[in-house]
């Protein structure tokens, strides 16, 4: 039976959101819902794969994460917004997919060894005494192990994430396409051994703009670099205020370098966000004025803040439009509309299984 095309996608809750991962993947959420049978998903098993050590924030992390997808448009009415852990068959068809997983495949993925390398290197003196460690540090300083079999299989959970609702398009940054390649890999194994169960996702692919931080370095949450999306008026102007521009350029005379130089020089992060939120005829006069030495920087600052302050002023009334018991109505509707699939989908696995 051919299936109308289901977008599946989701996030680990980390708490409030950056404009950051609304540029590179929320607005374009907030497009598709309108074209497509939508599912997104509040991925708190994810967190655990690396942060099982605190879990003291992960319900209010999750709360403010969809608060966030709310103020930035998404419409539960338009599609399913839910909680990973609200809907178990999740857990159930990790575990059979794990089946036909074979190690190799998961130890060879490049975002589980750059990650554990990362997170190593945190470590900086074992990493100078070249030890290699896997092991992280919680706030107490305690330490736990990273090699664990629950980040190893953190694919296997993303895939049956997806093909628990035949999720067929999943809009995903670049960093995310090996985690989709094995998902379809896994999905191939599992109707090699069981029958053809599972279609293979693809990915979608949108046009994703880079989004620099405050100091030009690329916007995350732990270089203290982030606008948040719904962030106040008083500390955006600050951190505008704050922003790195061309490091190249002394007075408002001296000629600026707006663009990002070919050899990998950040360029203006202030420019950057012109491009984000300024019409192109505005962004192409700001290049040429400070190309010329045309004006100076604080002056370009204010108008980058005056942008921002409409579509600022727009995501904070709606994030405010919601209380605390509206979050839980959306993830508990959300959840119910979930698992009514995830059952139908667990019943045509335990078929193909023979479990039944
Ligand atoms: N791994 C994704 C991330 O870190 C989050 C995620 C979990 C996801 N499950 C998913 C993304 C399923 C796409 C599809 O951003
Ligand atoms: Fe950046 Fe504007 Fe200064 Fe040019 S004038 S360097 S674009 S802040």
């Amino acid at each position: 039976m051919k299936r109308a095309d289901i977008v599946f996608s989701g996030m680990r809750p980390t708490g409030r959101l950056h404009i950051g991962n609304y540029w590179g993947a929320l607005k374009n959420w907030v497009g598709l819902q309108n074209r497509y049978s939508c599912l997104f998903c509040v991925a708190d098993w994810h967190m655990l794969t690396t942060g099982y050590n605190d879990t003291s924030h992960i319900q209010e992390n999750c709360r403010e994460m969809v608060l966030d997808w709310l103020a930035a448009g998404l419409d539960p009415s338009k599609c399913v917004i839910f909680r990973q852990s609200d809907v178990p068959e999740h857990a159930e068809l990790a575990l059979m997919l794990g089946m036909v997983t074979p190690l190799s495949m998961l130890e060879h993925n490049p975002t589980w060894k750059e990650q554990l390398q990362e997170l190593a290197k945190t470590k900086a003196g074992m990493a100078a005494a070249g030890e290699a460690t896997h092991y992280e540090e919680n706030k107490q300083g305690v330490s736990y192990e990273l090699r664990t079999f629950g980040f190893l299989g953190y694919p296997v959970l993303q895939a049956a994430d997806v093909l628990l609702y035949h999720g067929t398009k999943v809009p995903v940054g670049q960093d995310q396409l090996p985690h989709l390649e094995l998902s379809r890999e896994i999905a191939r194994k599992f109707n090699h051994a069981f029958g053809p169960v599972f279609a293979e996702p693809q990915p979608l692919l949108t046009s994703a703009p880079k989004v620099p931080g405050t100091d030009s370095r690329k916007m995350s949450k732990s270089y203290g670099n982030a606008i948040d999306l719904c962030e106040a008026a008083a500390s955006l102007e600050t951190k505008v205020k704050a922003m790195y521009t061309d490091p190249t350029r002394k007075r408002a005379t001296d000629p600026g370098h707006p663009e990002p130089c070919p050899e990998n020089e950040p360029g203006c992060a202030v420019f950057s966000l012109h491009t984000l939120y300024a019409d192109e005829a505005f962004v192409k006069a700001r290049g040429e004025d400070c190309r010329a030495g045309r004006l100076g920087c604080s002056a370009c600052k204010k108008d980058l803040l005056a942008e921002m302050s409409g579509p600022f002023d727009a995501f904070r009334a709606r994030r405010d439009s919601y209380k605390v018991s509206d979050v839980d109505a959306v993830l508990s509707s959300g959840a119910e509309k979930a698992r009514a699939v995830a059952r139908e989908t667990m019943a045509e696995v335990r078929a193909a299984m023979r479990l039944r």
